[in-house]
């Protein structure tokens, strides 16, 4: 899969855990161990008020920075809901919120990433099919090695339509949101956004057309964001009116039979016109028919469309809103280099493209929150202390506050979009894909099997768009204007 590792300076193993370009001095060894500060306070009253923080009075970046305040310290403890009163959950985690600690989740020798996709709720497997996909099974259980490796062979193969299929619907998508520009002058752009997402991962991933269904062609993409949704929802804040988001959003987890409609037209989907595909996961990668329709369904559906639906519109959000001269720097790039027709090399030409698909990444990471359940007892380093993990207990990571992390990252609030051109390095600690990006998705690891042609179809995205338009205004959710080349 050489085009994957394309954007790679260096495809190279993860780094270790505890190496860190500021670490000089602050070896394991020398650093002093610390009780890891912080508590889980009264039993109910303790996970209740920080739930209440954490959705309410807070909101989730305010709720970790305050506790990184608080304990002087970027590893500490604390309560996530969900909580009481209707989940089953233990909520306390140990968070891990620099660079250095963080890293500790890659590592599977010392933690294991079972049912902890979302954290210690998982959401009942009724939402897929009544199987465990493959990001809840740890890399010790030997389903996920098959999984992985069709998660990776479904790419491979997909490769080739790729480029063709990003490109015509992506066309497809801008014709809608210039009609709505000129008709309105503004266009919000979400549904022609998921839409296009909808059609060309479909034709990718499943191998089939969706207009073979007109059922699926009209609304596949609002039956995933409903089934996202119920399943989701318990964990996310959404910033309606409160009290009522606590009591109908977060105290209960919604049941699958509220969008069991949509799932299984779309399970139906996926078996009728995905019938190539489905069939080489039985063959050639050992999975019966339902494992292989049901994560083939998560990876359409959780991964890539859920992914993409939340990294494009912060991605054109961050150009179409800049006011620096960054859209006319990656004009002069995208039309000056990777020649007539854009293909997975002429990325290799465009080192801003590439960086300003970093950065975005950096400052707003996609799945923001990761989680992994301590294998056995073992000694974490921040940059500045050690603390004693037990085994069984949640490490927690939020990397809109990693990726901050002012110790790895210079000025770390701001956007610099060249900031990866300047520092190859950086790459190491950019960790999106839960591993750094110089790291390389295997069926030993967690990390995003889609790690590079994610960052691959941003980039073509980008170079796309400013080979269409001179300039784009808006934000991340509407276009403003738009002038063509
Ligand atoms: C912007 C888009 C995407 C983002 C932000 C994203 C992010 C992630 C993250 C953070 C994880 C690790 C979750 C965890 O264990 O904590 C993950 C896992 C995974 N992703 Fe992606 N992903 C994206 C797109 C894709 C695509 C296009 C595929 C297509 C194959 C994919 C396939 C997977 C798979 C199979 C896993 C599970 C890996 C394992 O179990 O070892 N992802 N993704």
């Amino acid at each position: 899969m050489s085009f994957m590792m394309s954007m790679n300076p260096s495809p190279s193993s993860p780094p270790p855990p505890l190496s860190s370009p500021s670490e000089s001095s602050s070896t394991p060894s020398t650093l002093p161990v610390r009780t890891i500060p912080g508590s889980y306070g009264w039993p109910l009253l303790g996970p209740i008020s920080d739930r209440l923080d954490y959705f309410w009075f807070q909101g989730p970046d305010t709720f970790f920075r305050k506790r990184v305040e608080k304990y002087k310290s970027t590893v500490f403890r604390t309560n996530i809901p969900p909580t009481f009163p209707f989940f089953s959950v233990n909520p306390n985690i140990v968070a891990v919120l620099d660079c250095k600690s963080f890293s500790h989740l890659f590592d599977m020798e010392i933690v294991e990433k079972k049912n902890v996709l979302v954290g210690d709720f998982m959401p009942s497997v009724n939402y897929t099919g009544d199987i465990r996909v493959g990001a809840y099974l740890d890399t010790s259980e030997p389903q996920h090695a098959k999984v992985k490796n069709f998660a990776m062979d479904v790419l491979k193969q997909s490769s080739k339509i790729w480029v063709g299929e990003l490109t015509s619907n992506l066309s497809t998508m801008w014709d809608t949101i210039e009609k709505d520009v000129s008709e309105k002058s503004s266009s919000s752009y979400l549904a022609p956004l998921q839409k296009f997402l909808f059609n060309f991962l479909v034709k990718c991933l499943i191998g089939a057309d969706p207009s073979n269904s007109p059922k699926i062609a009209e609304s596949g993409y609002i039956m995933l964001d409903r089934w996202l949704a119920f399943q989701l929802l318990p964990t996310i804040k959404i910033g309606i009116l409160q009290p009522l988001e606590e009591l109908f959003i977060h105290s209960f987890a919604y049941p699958f039979f509220l969008v069991s409609g949509d799932y299984n037209n779309l399970s139906s989907f996926v078996e009728e016109y995905g019938k190539e595909i489905v069939a080489r996961g039985e063959t050639e990668f050992g999975l019966s028919k339902q494992e292989a329709i049901h994560n083939l369904l998560f990876i359409l559906g959780f991964n890539a469309f859920g992914g993409f639906s939340i990294f494009l519109p912060s991605l054109l959000g961050t150009v179409a809103s800049d006011t620096t001269d960054l859209q006319q720097r990656l004009v002069k790039e995208v039309r000056q280099n990777g020649g007539s027709t854009l293909t997975f090399d002429s990325i290799k030409e465009m080192p801003l493209v590439q960086s300003v698909v970093y950065e975005t990444l950096r400052l707003n990471p996609p799945v923001p929150l990761q989680f992994a359940r301590a294998r056995k007892d073992f000694r974490l380093s921040s940059h500045d202390a050690a603390f004693e993990v037990k085994k069984g207990e949640l490490l927690c990571g939020f990397q809109s506050l990693v990726m901050r992390d002012p110790k790895i990252f210079s000025e770390p609030e701001s956007f610099i979009g060249d900031r990866f051109m300047k520092d190859k390095g950086l790459l190491d600690y950019l960790y999106w894909s839960n591993g750094p990006q110089t790291g390389v998705p295997s069926v030993t690891n967690k990390q995003c099997a889609g790690k590079d042609i994610v960052t691959l179809t941003a980039c073509l995205i980008l170079a796309y768009t400013f080979r269409r338009y001179d300039s784009i205004s808006g934000s991340s959710s509407s276009i403003t204007a738009l002038k063509k080349a």
